[in-house]
């Protein structure tokens, strides 16, 4: 058994070398006949690695069913970020027992950011001992093995290492869209936000070598592929543990030279948004006009306390150089509410920020304590009744200039990625503009796969609708 450890999971040590995966041959028709189902919770990252680890099932010959009830293999791939993530996993935990008292063949376990919590691997040895394995986010590659122990020695696996390993280049991939893909540039982050998790469950910043990342991109293009997000925590910051001049605005200006219809990239810590990174986003015409800037506060008081290290000043003069720079910007954010002793005047603060930038659209939370972050033992004393209802003041505001924003694209015509049907209403497509704005098509269904020109007809907060115009 190897368990987690807060206390390693804060070191920041080591040599992080790149490191070529490989497959045990011999494993690979221990799935034969045999279905896997995955659950996934949370950001991109965990995104891309249930795409990941779905390839690595295929590569054993398990093959994936969308139902629960008919898997041989169950895994859930979890988040930490927040309480309320926490309490949906353990909460589908407990269907999935119910599952394997009546088909006691299921394997089931976690991987993921819950994995790295050693408080949460604690309680899954106390009280969830019919779990059959955990494995952590920085040893994805060892799933084959885990899985052969966990057949074989029919006992708890569990695995998960507190430092990060190196980082693996050549998994297995099984992408969920045909036209669209995440790359990871990075993993891990060292910003240690005071309030937040990541650094970790996810260890310490690993930049990827860039000819690997360029290499993947081309690969992509080769293969069809329109669109990438290049992914990290910290995406702004890639390159800075590396030993070289190399950084963000020439991975930006490289991959934009691969020749890919879109570029996007998630999640900008504004500290690292350089000049020059806006000058090549100016430049390309395939970087998309599409920033995600979290804010989280208003208030540099509380900026201060959550270690963010900007302040509404520097944030402010930021988004005006965006603005400025990048014509049809979209601009969207992450704010926390209720962190330990903001007052109502902090959250005023954060209320004029709101008014001034003027978000596409907002990802809005209130403070949750994880174990081990500093802000966890930080004097907290405004009621979850107050919080509640600054949250809702706060999404009334956002929600009023989503749609504000939303009304400015009315008639006009946008590129939109055609992606596939739409969900709620099967006989439309639907697809993302480059602003990202989520816009549900009529159209032939031979559009799906191509960006093409749409007229908008109608706008609301979250979607808009429209039609392919024939050029
Ligand atoms: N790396 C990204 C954020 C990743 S987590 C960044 O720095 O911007 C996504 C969002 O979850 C954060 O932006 C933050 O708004 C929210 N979040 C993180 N920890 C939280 C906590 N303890 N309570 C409430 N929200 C939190
Ligand atoms: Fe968390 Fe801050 Fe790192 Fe984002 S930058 S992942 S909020 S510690
Ligand atoms: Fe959640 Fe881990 Fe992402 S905590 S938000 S899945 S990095």
């Amino acid at each position: 058994m190897l368990k987690p450890n807060l206390l390693e999971a804060k070191k920041r040590k080591g040599n992080i070398e790149t490191e070529i995966y490989k497959f045990d041959e011999s494993l690979k028709d221990l799935g034969k006949n045999k279905k896997y189902f995955i659950k996934t919770y949370g950001c991109q990252m965990n995104e891309h690695d249930s795409e990941n680890i779905k390839a690595i099932l295929e590569s054993m010959s398990f093959t994936e069913t969308l139902d629960m009830m008919d898997a041989d293999v169950i895994l859930l791939n979890t988040c930490a970020i927040r309480e309320n993530a926490h309490n949906k996993v353990f909460g589908y935990i407990g269907r999935v027992k119910h599952l394997k008292e009546q088909k006691p063949n299921v394997i089931a376990g976690i991987c993921g950011c819950m994995a790295q919590e050693e408080v949460v691997v604690d309680e899954i040895i106390k009280k969830y001992k019919w779990l059959d394995f955990v494995f952590g986010t920085h040893n994805i590659n060892n799933l084959p093995n885990i899985l052969k122990n966990v057949i074989e020695k029919k006992e708890q696996e569990i695995e998960v290492l507190s430092y990060e390993g190196n980082i693996l280049e050549n998994m297995p991939v099984k992408r969920d869209s045909k036209y669209k893909a995440w790359v990871n540039i990075m993993y891990g982050c060292d910003k240690f936000c005071t309030y937040c998790i990541v650094p970790y469950t996810r260890g310490k910043q690993r930049s990827r070598d860039k000819d690997n990342i360029i290499k993947e991109v081309e690969e992509l293009v080769k293969n069809g592929y329109l669109e990438v997000t290049l992914l990290g925590q910290n995406v702004n910051a890639y390159g800075k543990d590396l030993d070289s001049n190399y950084r963000m605005e020439n991975l930006l200006e490289d991959v934009a030279k691969t020749g890919i219809k879109r570029v996007r990239f998630v999640t900008s810590h504004p500290w690292d948004f350089t000049d020059n990174m806006i000058e090549v986003i100016k430049k390309y015409d395939n970087i998309m006009p599409y920033i995600h800037l979290p804010l989280q506060s208003g208030s540099s008081r509380i900026l201060k306390l959550m270690a963010r290290r900007y302040t509404k000043e520097s944030y402010l003069e930021l988004v005006d150089k965006l603005r400025k720079n990048i014509p049809n910007l979209a601009l969207t954010t992450d704010i926390i509410v209720g962190f330990p002793g903001e007052t109502i005047e902090d959250f005023n603060e954060t209320l004029e920020v709101v008014n001034k930038c003027k978000y596409d659209s907002a990802f809005t939370f209130i403070f949750s304590k994880r174990e081990g972050t500093p802000a966890a033992t930080m004097p907290d004393d405004v009621t979850l009744d107050e919080k509640n209802e600054r949250l809702h003041k706060l999404n009334e505001l956002v929600n009023k200039y989503s749609l504000e924003n939303n009304q400015k694209y009315l008639n006009k015509i946008v590129p939109v990625l055609i992606e596939g049907y739409s969900e709620k209403d099967k006989s439309m497509l639907m697809g993302y503009t480059d602003t990202m704005k989520l816009v549900n098509v009529k159209g032939a269904e031979n559009n799906i796969g191509k960006i093409v020109d749409v007229k908008i007809t109608d706008v609301k907060t979250f979607s808009m609708d429209g039609e392919i115009v024939n050029n």
